[in-house]
């Protein structure tokens, strides 16, 4: 047997490669969860499996494991991977890049004539993103619990689809992958992903070894008012939901950010229900998207969001719902893992700092079961979320030989 290596070769071409599935005019990429370009990547990703002789498998919720046997296949495997879905206006690395990584470290194998004491699985999970159809990370949340929520059945995506009917046809797009059980034993979870902030572009550190994930809530708001003449009803009269989803946000832009540093607070999708230009607007919806290390001030900050916009709502003669339709606790990653990412690191002679996630991960899930850990790359500007998202095919590389070195690393102890 060789020494494991990455092609590096390979790996950038097999970027680009999925980079086209999907394609943006801006460089970007569309690959919604369960979308027709989804299943592609996905029978992409299959394909080029069986080309070296690992076996697809698929379990309920069509998350995609792609198995390279080991000496003794009866013992739980290690997964390393990421997902293949995107944003409607995603980047071509975000997600990508650990799964296409996770899949060289399995060729990498194959080419040294590795023979590791269990089997390594590459898994794309489903639906991390949460952008066609919410919650994110449905995929890996499903496996950690072993078994997919009852309401997800009836859920509906932005375009109207449904999720059970697209779920459906993704799993008999792929008629010979093995069918698996929702939750298996696994050794440990290795996810390789870009870091999606500039903290190692700007300190010029090519390798973060994630700590944890900070906490994300999700909230759906609605402000109901009355609908009524925007050129007869004065000012005394009006149950106006704009006015008061303008007054609750602006005081709450003005207190969350603002007061403390580790906050992140966004409103990402507004709508004014049945608009007219000539009519006080009787309903307004819009999501919140609530981050912060500590569980505690996650409370405290959901507490104060509906306060606020219950005032802002009755000072205007309206009434506020808030609705809870995501929440990821703070996660802190297998200390022991981190130590061997850290050699890993070392014996790679690459720079890394120890940092702490703000986006959310499928690590997160997965944490639950098994021992995990994740390792991020810088990219350009901190950019994501964007079709701009860039990465160096430099450190794109060093990434993957990170993954490669972090696994051997785990079979070895
Ligand atoms: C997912 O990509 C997130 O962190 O929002
Ligand atoms: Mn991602
Ligand atoms: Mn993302
Ligand atoms: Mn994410």
């Amino acid at each position: 047997m060789s020494e494991p290596r990455i092609d590096a070769e390979r790996f950038l071409g097999r970027l680009d490669a999925f980079a086209r599935i999907g394609a943006t005019p801006k460089g970007g990429v569309n690959r919604q969860a369960l979308s027709p370009e989804d299943r592609r990547a996905r029978r992409l990703l299959a394909e080029l499996g069986q080309a070296r002789g690992f076996g697809p498998g698929q379990d309920a919720i069509a998350n995609l494991f792609i198995r390279r046997e080991g000496k003794d296949n009866s013992r739980p495997r290690v997964l390393i991977g990421s997902h293949l879905d995107s944003q409607l206006t995603g980047g071509r690395f975000d997600g990508a890049l650990g799964t296409l990584a996770a899949f060289e470290v399995l060729e990498a194998l194959e080419d040294a004539g590795a023979e590791t004491p269990f089997p390594v699985e590459a898994v794309a999970w489903t639906n991390e993103e949460g952008s066609h159809y919410q919650p994110g990370c449905m995929g890996s949340m499903a496996f950690a619990s072993g078994s997919i929520p009852e309401q997800w059945t009836s859920l509906r995506g932005h375009d109207g689809s449904l999720f059970a009917d697209e779920l459906q046809a993704t799993l008999e797009a792929l008629p010979e992958a093995a069918t698996r059980p929702l939750g298996f034993p696994i050794a440990a979870y290795l996810e390789l992903h870009i870091e999606q902030g500039p903290s190692l572009e700007s300190e010029n550190i090519p390798i973060g070894i994630v700590e944890g994930i900070q906490g994300t809530r999700w909230l759906e708001v609605e402000i109901t008012g009355q609908s009524a003449h925007a050129g007869t009803t004065a000012l005394g009269l009006r149950r106006d939901a704009m006015a008061a989803a303008v007054r609750g946000l602006d005081r709450l832009y003005a207190e969350i950010m603002p007061r403390d540093a580790r906050a992140r607070f966004t409103v990402g999708r507004l709508a004014v229900e049945r608009g007219a230009v000539n009519a006080i607007p009787e309903k307004i919806c819009f999501t919140i998207d609530l981050r912060h290390p500590e569980s505690a001030v996650l409370d405290r900050l959901e507490t104060f969001i509906r306060s606020t916009l219950a005032e802002a709502a009755a000072g205007c003669g309206c009434a506020s719902t808030l609705r809870r339709t995501f929440d990821m606790p703070p996660t802190v990653f297998s200390s022991l893992l981190l130590e061997r990412l850290n050699e890993a690191a070392d014996s790679l002679g690459l720079a890394s700092k120890s940092m702490l996630s703000g986006a959310f991960h499928d690590a997160l899930f997965v944490n639950r079961v098994a021992p995990t850990a994740m390792i991020f790359v810088p990219c350009r500007d901190g950019l994501s979320h964007n079709e701009a998202e860039y990465v160096e095919p430099d450190q794109a590389v060093a990434g993957a030989q990170m993954l490669l070195a972090s696994t051997l690393t785990v079979l070895d102890n």
